[in-house]
């Protein structure tokens, strides 16, 4: 029996046949990269080489953004030759959606066909070393969030029932990055990330603990995601953009414009940085 609210896999499987073979009416586009774009990143599109785009809308079961700065479709197409398809909007616990309808649109992407899921966020920086504009690769996560995507029956052909933790944030993936940033001349960051629910964002003793729990960056998105694409095997990048600083002895105000600005004028070091781990991987 499954808690009430919880999904048996016989419901996944038939949505999540519903929703590809809508899709597929759409586009007979085969991505092996899926590629969440957070917080002020919808622009990291330019420089693909569009196949074609389905708004999250007409897709049976599939959670629909109620963030204004997220724009709602799956885009198809090509980047630096690879086929890829990009989540331009994600979907936060804090906006009401369950871990299971958060991992939906991941399980999509693996049924279209990813084998690799990099995601970005937005994110604040805990690690004194860091700055406001600055890009972390991701090397490991905590999961602050109340619950996980995979709470319930499992499948045990889709994935594990107890997934290892071993290597979630693929090492190769995390050398690249650092190789393709030398390249390019970008300062990037390396450290963990901490996910918990928001909205609000950390009191100056949360930051403390945060930070003395380990973490280098905090923000309210990315773990679902990637506990869900882990569990399908895929291999994993990540990558989140330092929008303000959370320093519990430092603190200042923090604004909704702050974040989003900060991201958006980042937003072509990733892109660019993004482009060259693909075209590497
Ligand atoms: N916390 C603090 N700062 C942030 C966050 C967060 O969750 N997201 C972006 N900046």
């Amino acid at each position: 029996m499954a808690r009430e609210g919880i999904q048996t896999w016989d419901q996944i499987h038939k949505q999540l046949n519903e929703a590809t073979e809508y899709i597929h009416s759409q586009t007979d586009f085969k991505p092996t990269i899926g590629i969440i774009l957070g917080t002020g990143l919808g622009s990291l599109v330019d420089g693909i080489e569009m196949a074609g785009t389905v708004d999250y809308d007409k897709i049976p079961h599939f959670p629909v953004s109620t963030v204004e700065s997220h724009a709602g479709r799956l885009l198809f197409g090509y980047l630096k030759g690879k086929p890829v398809v990009c989540m331009q909007g994600r979907f936060h616990y804090y906006e009401g959606y369950s871990f299971q309808q958060i991992a939906f649109p991941v399980r999509v992407m693996k049924k279209l066909g990813m084998e690799t899921m990099i995601v970005s966020n937005a994110a604040g920086g805990m690690n004194p070393n860091f700055r406001a504009g600055d890009i972390m690769v991701i090397k490991d996560h905590i999961n602050f969030f109340p619950g996980n995507p995979l709470i319930g029956p499992n499948d045990d052909t889709w994935g594990d029932r107890f997934p290892d933790m071993y290597e979630v944030y693929n090492c190769g993936y995390v050398t690249l990055a650092r190789d393709v940033a030398l390249k390019q001349n970008l300062r990037l960051q390396e450290g963990v990330y901490v996910g918990l629910t928001g909205p609000c964002l950390e009191t100056s003793a949360e930051y403390r603990m945060l930070r003395g729990f380990g973490a280098d960056a905090v923000g309210m998105s990315t773990v679902p995601e990637v506990i869900t694409a882990h569990h399908q095997h895929n291999k994993i990048l990540g990558f989140s953009i330092i929008t303000d600083m959370g320093l519990a002895d430092n603190m200042h105000p923090c604004s909704l414009e702050d974040v989003i600005g900060t991201a958006s004028a980042t937003e072509p070091k990733l892109r660019d940085l993004i482009a060259g781990c693909v075209e590497g991987m």
